[in-house]
């Protein structure tokens, strides 16, 4: 586990740019299949318009990048809850070709069945390069609660080391739907784990994370890679509000 790296930006957009830009030299260093983690919420969803438009469009090579979701709600995927249908709806459908996105399939009878089937999805794209991580760059956010992915504090998920994904029978945050989450082993296998946090109403929750060990988004890191948190100075502990 390598120590967690913070880059403090001066706003959202700045901060849409920057990922933006990290997520590019990831998949420029994997030159055979890029595997992109992608996450839900707010936080990512400049990142995600911007990936849409150029200059970003025309920099991202769209037939070789794999793009898969880190968790989603147990919802089909054109209801507005839905994560991957977020992000296919900001750039996916638009840039990517279809056989290149991997949704988790919300159509599985049961959150279980669901997480069972993306398991397998996961296992079988990383068996082409079992050496190497699963993914080049997983996006990650946090919760009021100190909750990353559906990774909520108090819950067994957290503790799963055996598992890829597993089902999430409630969620104890909004929305209160039953969720899929990829777990701790399965998101920490990538070469950079990147946390999106800004705005003012991230800071009680970011001095939490970095000065704890016990919540989710404190938890989850980069087994062998690089764990980035990329905020806005709202969000920053050590800023006062209008620094
Ligand atoms: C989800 C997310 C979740 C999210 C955080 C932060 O499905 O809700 O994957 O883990 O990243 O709750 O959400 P915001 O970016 O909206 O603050």
């Amino acid at each position: 586990m390598t120590a967690r790296r913070v880059e403090i930006v001066a706003d959202e957009e700045v901060l849409a740019q920057s990922a933006a830009q990290r997520l590019i030299a990831r998949i420029a260093a994997n030159p055979s299949r890029p595997a992109i983690c992608l996450t839900g919420g707010s936080s990512p969803q400049r990142l995600y318009a911007l990936l849409a438009k150029p200059p970003w469009r025309e920099r991202v090579p769209w037939a070789d990048v794999h793009w898969f979701i880190g968790d989603d709600r147990f919802v089909p995927q054109g209801d507005p809850l839905s994560n991957i249908g977020a992000a296919r709806r900001a750039f996916l459908d638009d840039c990517a070709p279809a056989e290149n996105v991997h949704p988790i399939d919300t159509t599985a009878p049961t959150p279980e069945d669901a997480a069972r089937r993306y398991e397998d999805t996961l296992r079988r794209f990383h068996g082409a390069r079992p050496d190497a991580p699963l993914f080049d760059l997983v996006l990650m956010g946090v919760g009021p609660d100190g909750h990353t992915a559906s990774l909520f504090p108090g819950w067994n998920a957290i503790s799963e080391t055996r598992r890829w994904v597993v089902g999430v029978p409630q969620a104890p945050v909004e929305p209160f739907v039953p969720r899929v989450t990829l777990t701790r082993p399965a998101l920490a296998s990538t070469a950079e784990m990147l946390f999106l946090a800004s705005g003012a109403d991230k800071r009680d929750i970011l001095r939490r994370v970095f000065s704890r060990n016990d919540l989710p988004a404190a938890k989850v890191t980069a087994a062998n890679g690089d764990t980035v948190w990329l905020i806005d100075r709202a969000a920053s502990p050590d800023m006062r509000h209008g620094d």
